[in-house]
């Protein structure tokens, strides 16, 4: 269906076609949701025997009761696993509570309010700001919304953000304090940096001002579907640099066991930490130590972390084969968006034509299938072309998913249609 090339007529056509499907569809009240990227009821068991693992046995190998205050920067058993998750050593990992977003909130107001590593708070600031590459991921941008930091949009391309811009903008505004980087199956595109855009990430701390900072949140470093897409090591590449202090890394078990009680990690060069251990002291007496050795014990006896992502792997492909074939049916031959087809994460990300999103969000919704926000995936949650969706399948069982996305490219449909007989009429 090509709505540029086709008459008047057939677009009427169709769109009555269309719509008697559509109000048909209305009747059924249906209920469905593929909103936020949770994991699903059976990705959650996988983990459920996280559950009386420590039979006990409250002990580290070294003799540390984790049933008692302490330990700041949490157990090394723990430190190891997100070493392990990272690729980085093991002595610049703090594990902390159950949120990776926590550290990322607690590390934005660390260099906030007193900066990092002895650099000028960015409150002394006259307009601290962030890049962000768009689409991203909507919690990160609540975070610059709250504190006041102001956000730039950059846009993302198949490689990660668009270098050129990042590197032009930061070479024209000292005030640019930060930049938000999902870099492994993006949130929502699912792209992963080409090794040239981590090279070129690890040279900002060359341009930019000494506080600026690169927020690497690698959520789904380990969340393959099928072969291991390799990304480049940030670490290694700002120690050859000479930028080390320019990137805090974070990560967590959120997506690997259970989403909400996992384990969640930070990792940067010693001087970053420290500013960051400085904090925290004030903040807590230490995280769930008991929580971080059920993990520790769990990626030893029971199974190793590569096994149990080829667990969630199993799960989630079919999922992700489901989106993608009704997006392949129904717009492959057509001219009404397009589409990522990740090999990884937890998102689909489509884009309508330009003005279309907040329309379908709408009409699927009153389809009964909520999708999330349109506009969400940008700061201020305004997408300046309305047309990014954000799919998430992993929630919902493969039947209600199948039946969303039948909604949902029907609402793609029909909203292309009536724009563009709108604009001809
Ligand atoms: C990119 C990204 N970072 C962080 C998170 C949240 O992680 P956590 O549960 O560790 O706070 C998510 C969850 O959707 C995410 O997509």
């Amino acid at each position: 269906m090509h709505i540029e090339s086709a008459t008047q007529e057939q677009l009427i056509e169709w769109e009555k076609e269309l719509s008697a499907h559509y109000d048909k569809i209305c009747r059924h009240e249906l209920s469905l949701d593929i909103t936020r990227g949770k994991p699903s009821a059976e990705q959650l068991k996988l983990s459920d025997k996280l559950d009386g693992i420590l039979s006990a046995d409250y002990r580290t190998a070294d003799g540390t009761d984790t049933r008692n205050y302490g330990g700041l920067i949490g157990l090394s058993c723990a430190r190891e696993l997100g070493a392990e998750m990272l690729q980085v050593p093991v002595n610049e990992v703090i594990a902390g509570g159950n949120s990776s977003l926590t550290l990322m909130y607690h590390a934005v107001v660390t260099g906030y309010l007193f900066g990092f590593a002895g650099n000028k708070p960015w409150r002394e600031l006259t307009a601290p700001k962030f890049l962000c590459p768009v689409p991203g991921y909507d919690r990160h941008f609540s975070i610059c919304e709250q504190l006041g930091i102001e956000m730039i949009n950059v846009p993302m391309g198949e490689d990660g953000p668009d270098m050129d811009l990042v590197e032009k903008l930061l070479g024209q505004d000292p005030e640019i304090v930060g930049i938000w980087c999902v870099p492994k199956f993006s949130n929502p595109t699912g792209v992963t940096y080409s090794r040239e855009t981590v090279e070129r990430l690890a040279q900002l701390g060359q341009i930019a001002g000494a506080g600026f900072r690169i927020f690497w949140d690698n959520a789904y470093s380990i969340h393959d579907l099928g072969n291991r897409v390799s990304l480049a090591n940030i670490r290694s590449a700002t120690l050859e640099n000479g930028t080390v202090d320019s990137v805090l890394q974070f990560a967590s078990t959120s997506k690997v066991t259970h989403a909400g009680a996992g384990v969640a990690f930070v990792s940067a060069s010693q001087a970053n930490l420290d500013s960051l251990k400085a904090q925290m002291q004030a903040m807590t007496i230490g995280p769930d130590k008991v929580n971080q050795l059920r993990h520790s014990r769990f990626f030893t006896e029971h199974t190793s972390l590569a096994e149990h992502m080829h667990k969630h792997a199993d799960i989630l492909r079919p999922k992700f084969e489901c989106v993608l074939e009704h997006l392949h049916n129904a717009f492959s031959d057509a001219d009404m968006g397009s589409w990522e087809k990740p090999e990884g994460g937890y998102f689909v990300s489509f884009n309508t034509l330009p003005g279309c999103a907040k329309a379908v969000v709408k009409m699927a919704a009153d389809a009964g299938v909520k999708l999330t926000p349109a506009g969400a995936t940008f700061p201020y949650g305004q997408d300046p072309e309305d047309c990014n969706i954000r799919i998430a399948p992993s929630f919902p069982p493969l039947e209600e998913l199948d039946t969303a996305m039948s909604i949902f490219v029907l609402c793609v449909k029909l909203v292309s249609l009536r724009k563009k007989l709108a604009t001809i009429s």
